[in-house]
């Protein structure tokens, strides 16, 4: 039920703390430290490469993924949007280990991923956020996500339910080959829950934000480098397909190749600068495109922040930053879709989970 709130997607944005902390006590030992189901984590330590499928959201969630099994656990991971990977897969390793990413644990194009890689007799483990769903069912191992139910179509907390998971399981895996990670995972999601916390309580803020640079917009762009990137892939989406401003997230280099040439007076680019080593890079993309017009709003970091910057979240570790900056990106999407007079909940041509290839 949405209580008090006028929309599920409010209300969700809302229990992202809650279910990270939910994620920190399902995944906590008896002696304290990060668990995994044994077989779980066998399988996943047992494959040379992971292949990382999922759709929309759960796409950009992998993407965020690779990054930890890559740098936490030493795993080369690659991460497939579903609808494509049946018709052009890459060559597999020797002991391939697919990871299916659904909130519903029903959408089609993973599905018949799973279908494909289980005839060839590879292993799957499935993060989803409903146990007993086909995806979980079919596939050989299940990490639950511990979202709760997510209502709204356009997904917010199961996004940072799915990353939080994935950096478990990535710690878990680097914990079993010996490897250290650097620093206290717990901790650090724990500092994550609460910067989230403080970012939802600046709702009128952002409001404010989507007022200034959204309301008369006809479209955005989005850019970030590094983990910046993949969330800023994230933000456009959520912009789309409430709001119905056509929105673009770009890798910030990437722009001066083309993209730029769409940058014309008043054009809003969000630009994500919450990494210390890509700060000074990104920020030279902001003034690329300011120069030409563009009215940009960065979102930037405790630490890395300059006096300028529209949206500063609180410091936490650089590798868990997706926890905190897509939650000013949801409300703002939010605001923008509710101003607009869309129908925030259930936008047109969408349904929350997409049964059909
Ligand atoms: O249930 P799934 O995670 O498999 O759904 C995948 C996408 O359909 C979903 O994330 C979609 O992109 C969302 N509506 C985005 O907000």
């Amino acid at each position: 039920e949405k209580g008090t709130y006028p929309h599920y997607m409010l209300k969700e944005i809302d229990e992202q703390p809650a279910v990270l902390r939910k994620i920190i006590q399902a995944h906590r030992g008896p002696d304290g430290g990060l668990w995994l189901e044994e077989d779980t984590l066998r399988a996943i330590t047992e494959a040379d490469r992971l292949y990382i499928i999922a759709a929309g959201t759960s796409y950009h969630a992998g993407l965020v993924g690779k990054e930890y099994f890559e740098k936490f656990a030493g795993i080369p991971a690659e991460v497939h949007i579903s609808s494509e990977f049946g018709y052009n897969m890459p060559i597999l390793s020797e002991r391939p280990l697919f990871i299916f990413i659904s909130q519903s644990g029903e959408t089609a194009d993973s599905r018949q991923v799973l279908v494909k890689v289980k005839e060839m007799g590879h292993p799957s483990v499935t993060l989803t956020n409903v146990s007993g769903s086909t995806l979980s069912r079919e596939s050989d191992h299940t990490v639950l996500l511990h979202a709760g139910p997510e209502i709204a179509v356009a997904s917010t907390k199961a996004y940072t339910a799915q990353i939080a998971v994935l950096s478990i399981l990535a710690a878990c895996v680097a914990g079993t080959k010996g490897k250290s990670i650097g620093f206290d995972l717990i901790q650090e999601l724990g500092i994550a829950a609460n910067a989230a916390e403080t970012v939802i309580d600046r709702k009128e803020d952002m409001e404010a934000v989507a007022f200034e640079f959204l309301q008369l917009s006809r479209n955005a762009f989005f850019i970030g480098r590094g983990i910046d990137y993949h969330v800023s892939l994230e933000g456009a989406l959520k912009l789309k397909e409430i709001s119905y401003i056509q929105a673009e997230g770009f890798a910030g280099g990437e722009l001066k190749h083309g993209t730029i040439a769409l940058i014309e007076e008043g054009t809003p680019v969000f630009a994500l600068a919450t990494q210390p080593e890509l700060s000074a890079n990104i920020r030279g993309n902001v003034k690329e495109v300011t120069a030409r017009g563009a009215h940009a709003c960065l979102l930037s970091m405790d630490g890395t922040a300059e006096e300028s910057d529209r949206i500063v979240i609180p410091a936490v570790h650089p590798l868990l930053t997706p926890l905190v900056s897509v939650i000013p990106l949801q409300l703002i999407s939010y605001y923008a879709s509710l101003h607009r007079g869309c129908d925030v909940d259930q936008p047109r041509n969408l349904a929350k989970s997409v049964t059909v290839e």
